[in-house]
């Protein structure tokens, strides 16, 4: 492994750091901007990423963004390439490289494979010429009684780990995605034994591809009932002992951070979970890794709501989007309290 891949990925995991992802690809973002009542138009979303690239002290917080492929190239309305004005803020531009989800043939209902592997190499060299330091690829699996099958963890797990070497030999930190849907009627436990699962079986295959795990992050969701589970939701306390516990059993020592996507939970929820999670780690001991965010929604929806309520509202848009960060790097510490 090249030294600077284990740096690059110790400095993105560093205590109290976390990632703000975004890098919703143009038709994701297009529906938040148009859910609030903005056009998805190449400036507004170049205007909306610049808010947060610039905003001042981001970088005592977040470590590196995840950007879709436009957002590399662009530049801020004065001019400066993102790429340069987010190193001077001390923070390191990733890029998703993923090209989204299709249907896994032989999988169980509505199971997904996620492409993009075809041409990711010279995808990956270019991506670092221009300035990446790091990568994103994300998989999906879907929670029943019966699924995820064998085959949709198994190909996912697969993929996941041929396209972390492949960033690995571009002299990129890939950021492993396994995201298990909170969609459905499942209850915790269950979501804990999938997760175990899951995370067992990319950890398997990253070990099988040689990728070495020192330089490379994991990005997973935290362990709560499905979104339709009966009796709802659970408290911060259980939400962090079903993670950490499911984490524990299978996540190796080398791999330095874990960064959580907030999926679906409010920005408050996803918080406090952070730093419930947190605070039960140091209370069960033997948990080496930081816990930290990659967060997308919950770094950036209050803030989108402001936003486009008002564009010339800059200044107060970007001390919202500060406040949220200084929150999750408290809770990312521990050291969050209401
Ligand atoms: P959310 O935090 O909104 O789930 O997004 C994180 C992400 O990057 C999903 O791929």
């Amino acid at each position: 492994m090249a030294a600077d891949l284990g740096s690059v990925a110790a400095k993105l995991a560093a205590p109290g750091k976390g990632l703000l992802a975004s890098d919703e690809s143009t038709g994701t973002i297009g529906k938040r901007l148009e859910k609030a009542g903005l056009p998805n138009t190449e400036d507004i979303r170049r205007a909306y990423r610049e808010l947060y690239y610039t905003t001042p002290g981001m970088g005592q917080y977040i470590s590196g963004v995840i950007m879709f492929k436009e957002t590399l190239y662009q530049s801020t309305a004065a001019g400066r390439r993102f790429v340069d004005v987010l190193a001077d803020a001390g923070i390191m531009a990733g890029i998703k490289v993923d090209e989204g989800l299709a249907p896994l043939p032989g999988g169980g209902d509505g199971e997904t494979y996620t492409k993009g592997l075809e041409g990711l190499e010279a995808a990956c060299r270019e991506y670092a010429s221009a300035g990446a330091k790091f990568a994103k690829w994300r998989a999906t699996l879907k929670v029943t009684d019966s699924l995820p099958s064998d085959l949709a963890v198994e190909r996912n797990a697969e993929d996941l780990a041929r396209y972390a070497k492949v960033c690995q030999e571009c002299g990129l930190v890939p950021v492993v995605e396994p995201e298990i849907l909170i969609d459905g009627a499942h209850s915790q436990a269950r979501f804990g034994v999938v997760t175990e699962r899951v995370l067992g079986a990319t950890v398997a295959a990253l070990w099988r591809h040689g990728v070495a795990l020192e330089g490379c992050l994991l990005k997973p969701q935290m362990v709560i009932p499905g979104a339709e589970a009966e009796g709802g939701k659970v408290s911060a306390g259980e939400v962090a002992r079903h993670t950490v516990a499911a984490l524990r059993r299978v996540v190796p020592p080398a791999i330095p951070g874990i960064m959580f996507l907030s999926g679906g939970q409010t920005e408050e929820e996803a918080t406090i979970n952070l730093d419930a999670i947190n605070k039960e780690a140091r209370a069960v001991g033997r948990c080496p890794w930081a816990l930290s965010f990659s967060f997308g929604r919950a770094l950036q929806a209050s803030v989108l709501k402001l936003w486009s309520s008002d564009q010339t509202r800059v200044t107060e848009a970007q001390q919202l989007a500060l406040a949220l960060a200084r929150v999750n790097s408290e809770a990312a510490l521990g050291q969050y309290s209401l």
